[in-house]
């Protein structure tokens, strides 16, 4: 019979309660605790957890001897203290995505994970979804060919969307749209085609000196020479656009508002790729952190990729 692993969890918003149910839908993981420090909240998630303990203070859950591992989806600027603690406690950590809010902090929480020996793992969720399989297999069979470049669109007629009633979505400190949206493309554009030699960036802010920011355009060069284009911009008339596009010499691939996937070969125009075409998905982010646990190989996105997203960030904000 395989363990069940006991989970506490630290922020119960939008995220959290997205993973909550992912944790209820595996067989070996047991959610045993929650925390977020808007009671209502963390009562009311305990409750439809089946009657679970719930704390205020993530440093109560986590000193919790029976909790196996934390999922930290807390605000970027709280990863940092939440991850430190567990490490310090011997929990292993899944931690939601950008890892902190500095590369000061990432270089320590990777520090932190290291000396532990403990399992760190990030949620970036397309890594587990049927588009980046397929990215994986057309790279493997060459059919993109020469890269001639990468772009990266992110237009949103509304920042922060009408559905994100957070109060550190629209903030410059730990908001916007390049550090909540960004990171998803970045992991795979490292993941796939490899470091970042240089960053030029142009942002432009409101005049509000709190607030995020409304509008990028910046060039990536990575080190085997492609360049990324990435465009960013708020407040436009236009419906909102996400789109993830590799132009290839031989075909190219765009990934369209994170699931459509569209594919053009040479001299052709762009045609959707139906779900059943694309390529399988790895399994879901809690069956590999459960194999991590079970000491079997599992793909994760660890802290080490979390500090090299982290890096382009704070570069492309910079
Ligand atoms: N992986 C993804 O696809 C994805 C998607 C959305 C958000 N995120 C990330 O997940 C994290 C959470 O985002 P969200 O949209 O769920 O935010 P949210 O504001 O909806 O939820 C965060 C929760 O944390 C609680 N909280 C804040 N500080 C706390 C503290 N010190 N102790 C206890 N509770 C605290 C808040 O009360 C809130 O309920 C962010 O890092 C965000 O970037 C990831």
């Amino acid at each position: 019979m395989k363990k069940v692993y006991k989970v506490g969890v630290v922020g119960l918003g939008v995220v959290g309660q997205r993973l909550i149910s992912a944790f209820q839908k595996n067989e070996n993981t047991q959610i045993t605790a929650v925390c977020d420090y808007n009671e209502n909240l963390a009562k009311e998630t305990a409750v439809e957890c089946g009657d679970i303990s719930y704390f205020l203070d993530y440093k109560e859950l986590i000193q919790r001897k029976e909790i196996d591992f934390v999922y930290v989806a807390v605000p970027p600027a709280v990863h940092y203290e939440v991850v430190m603690f567990a490490f310090q406690h011997k929990k292993h950590v899944l931690c939601e995505k950008p890892l902190a809010n500095s590369e000061e902090e990432a270089e320590a929480m990777l520090r932190g994970a290291e000396e532990s020996g403990l399992i760190h793992a990030m949620h970036f969720p397309l890594v587990y979804e049927k588009a980046f399989a397929t990215i994986e297999d057309l790279i493997s069979k060459d059919s993109f060919g020469e890269i001639k470049r990468i772009t990266l669109k992110m237009h949103f007629n509304q920042w922060p969307r009408p559905w994100q009633q957070t109060n550190w979505i629209n903030s410059k400190k730990q908001g916007g749209f390049i550090r909540e949206i960004s990171p998803h493309y970045l992991q795979m554009i490292l993941h796939f085609f490899g470091p970042v030699k240089e960053v030029k960036s142009y942002v432009d802010y409101p005049s509000n000196p709190e607030l995020s920011e409304q509008a990028v355009i910046a060039m990536l060069s990575l080190e085997n020479g492609v360049r990324v284009l990435i465009d960013g911009l708020a407040g436009q008339a236009e419906n909102e656009e996400i789109a993830f596009t590799i132009h290839g010499e031989n075909q190219s691939l765009s990934l369209l508002n994170w699931r459509e996937v569209k594919l053009a070969n040479k001299g052709g125009t762009w045609k959707d790729i139906k779900d059943s075409e694309l390529v399988c998905s790895k399994g879901s982010l809690v069956e590999h952190f459960v194999k991590r646990l079970n000491n079997e190989q599992a793909f994760l996105v660890g802290f080490k990729e979390g500090l090299q997203v982290q890096r382009v960030l704070e570069q492309l904000i910079r």
